[in-house]
């Protein structure tokens, strides 16, 4: 399913939609981020953590590659891989440890074989001003949240 973001608002909105969709325990949840650079991965993160009820910043993790946020009912590890250069770092990274809490992962790409162990591949691409996004379920909860997406009418 895909859907135009006409602006940075949007991604916003569409990514609260998604939280709403989520269930009250993500632990083991896995969101797969793509799309190139600028295309809105780091905003529809950076919304989604503070759908969750986070306060203060969200900074990049370009730099950390995972930062975490302990939030009452749930963690969230916002994973950012663009800086990997393959399997062996992101098990010196701790990714298996991770399995605790939602992971929203930029870059997924920069690793092998994330779509097998991941529940939805979220895809931004830019499109005239604004982006668009495609989402596909990757896992049997997945493919179930990808497709109550499409029952809810458009929020924007
Ligand atoms: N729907 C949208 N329409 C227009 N601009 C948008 C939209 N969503 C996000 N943006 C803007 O795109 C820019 C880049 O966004 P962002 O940093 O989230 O991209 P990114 O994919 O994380 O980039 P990087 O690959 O560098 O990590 C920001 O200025 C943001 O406000
Ligand atoms: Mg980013």
């Amino acid at each position: 399913m895909t859907v135009h973001l006409a602006d940075p608002a949007a991604t916003d909105l569409f990514a609260q939609q998604i939280f709403r969709l989520l269930p009250g325990d993500t632990g083991g949840w896995t969101l797969l981020l793509e799309g190139e650079l600028g295309a809105g991965k780091s905003t529809f993160a950076r919304a989604l953590i503070i759908a969750a009820g986070h306060q203060g910043p969200v900074p990049s993790p370009t730099y950390t590659l995972v930062e975490p946020y302990h939030l009452p009912d749930r963690i969230i590890y916002h994973i950012d891989l663009y800086r990997i250069s393959g399997n062996d770092e992101l098990r010196y990274l701790g990714w298996t440890e991770l399995d605790d809490g939602l992971r929203l992962v930029e870059w997924p790409d920069r690793a092998s074989g994330l779509a097998e162990q991941a529940d939805l591949r979220i895809s931004l691409a830019y499109d005239g001003e604004g982006r668009s996004v495609d989402i596909v379920g990757l896992s049997e909860r997945g493919v179930q949240l990808a497709a109550d997406l499409k029952q809810e009418p458009p929020d924007q």
